[in-house]
């Protein structure tokens, strides 16, 4: 069996992620010998401090720090009470970890499909409730936010719970409200290429109750409320101080990296406009974007891909597979052939985006090779 690793050299060539390191070098240093010195390295006040600025940031009231944006989820489920056999609605297109924490807590995914915008689709969204539904995972695709109005009075009418997978779309905005507090349960991740990212693995839940927010840090920590007293069978799944210190320099510069990207977006918006074969991304009216990737509709991909690759620009297909087509989800006997997803798995294709591209340079190199 082929064993898959990731290919950083690729990786590189999209996104520039030591930029934002070289360019906050003295502080980052800084940061991280405070904790090497302090001798925390796990949970401490590096960790308590930055889950209160992340909670100043995005308005939630409860913020607990955990392993990876993937452990989010799964705390997010076990909170609502997750049960094998239960049914939670998921969008089709997306990354695999929404539905496949459902599947590896014995719940069944089912497969949504998605508006024109790469967001769950609220107007069918209803039609694949039933008896064993018990709740909703929307994700916020490349930045922007799912309709949480919609999904609210749907999920309300049918007494459905409701998580905000907010893994691409820290710092977005809908309807003047902060992505990651747009549900009971919001999930994000700090894995290296999100917009607010560390150098490791790590992830944060956002709670509306204290009481599922108490939960989920007893969970995350071995089941445990107090040293060696465990209520419940938990995981171990902590953010290390390490990187919390950096996430408290990273924050600090965010919106600053937030503003850099959109105007990359926006160069790249204007250079689009003169190719027909190519959509550029577009933002609901009542969205705010994070920008955590570029991605175009292109209605010849792979001819594009020929010209991309002789130019040498790099690209990323996100994502070229519908969820419910996976083979791990085979077992579950889903054929949905829900359009959109498919036609977005054909047409999708994203380009190098971070603070510090060079997208002058970018669409310059396009520009000949499309001549
Ligand atoms: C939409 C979405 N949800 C969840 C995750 C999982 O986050 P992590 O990689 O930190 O486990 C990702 C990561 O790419 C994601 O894109």
């Amino acid at each position: 069996m082929d064993v898959f690793f990731i290919n950083y050299k690729s990786m590189k060539a999209f996104i520039d992620l030591a930029s934002s390191y070289q360019k906050h070098q003295k502080e980052m240093e800084e940061s991280i010998q405070k904790v090497l010195l302090s001798g925390e390295y796990i949970g401490g006040s590096m960790v308590q401090s930055l889950e209160k600025e992340l909670s100043s940031y995005t308005q939630s009231p409860y913020v607990v720090t955990c392993g990876s944006g993937t452990d989010a989820l799964m705390l997010a489920l076990k909170a609502f009470g997750l049960k094998p056999g239960d049914q939670v609605i998921v969008p089709d297109f997306s990354f695999i970890a929404p539905a496949e924490t459902v599947r590896f807590l014995g719940g069944e995914p089912i497969f949504c499909d998605i508006d024109e915008y790469f967001l769950i689709d609220t107007h069918s969204l209803e039609s694949w409730i039933g008896p064993k539904t018990k709740g909703i995972i929307a994700v916020n695709l490349f930045g922007q936010c799912a309709d949480y109005e919609a999904l609210s009075l749907i999920a309300e009418k049918h007494g459905l719970w409701m998580i905000e997978d907010a893994a691409q779309s820290f710092g977005a905005q809908q309807r003047n409200i902060y992505s990651c507090n747009l549900a009971s349960i919001s999930i994000t991740s700090f894995y290296p290429t999100k917009t607010l990212s560390i150098y490791g693995d790590g992830g944060a839940v956002f709670c509306k109750s204290k009481f599922h927010a108490d939960f989920i840090r007893a969970m995350a920590n071995h089941g445990s409320t107090e040293r060696y007293k465990h209520k419940y069978i938990g995981i171990n799944s902590r953010l290390d101080s390490l990187q919390a210190a950096i996430l408290q320099v990273k924050l600090q510069y965010f919106q600053e990296e937030l503003l850099l990207r959109k105007s990359k977006v926006e160069h790249y918006n204007q250079f689009f406009k003169d190719y027909d074969f190519i959509t550029a991304p577009a933002i609901k009216e009542y969205n705010t974007s994070s920008y955590a990737q570029y991605t175009l509709r292109v209605s010849s991909r792979d001819q594009f891909i020929k010209v991309l690759e002789k130019a040498e620009i790099p690209y990323q297909i996100y994502y070229p597979i519908a969820l419910s087509h996976q083979a791990c989800f085979s077992d579950l006997l889903q054929n949905p052939e829900n359009k959109n997803t498919l036609q977005a798995c054909q047409e999708v294709l994203s380009l190098p985006l971070c603070a510090y591209t060079n997208v002058e340079a970018i669409t310059e190199k396009l520009k000949k090779a499309l001549a």
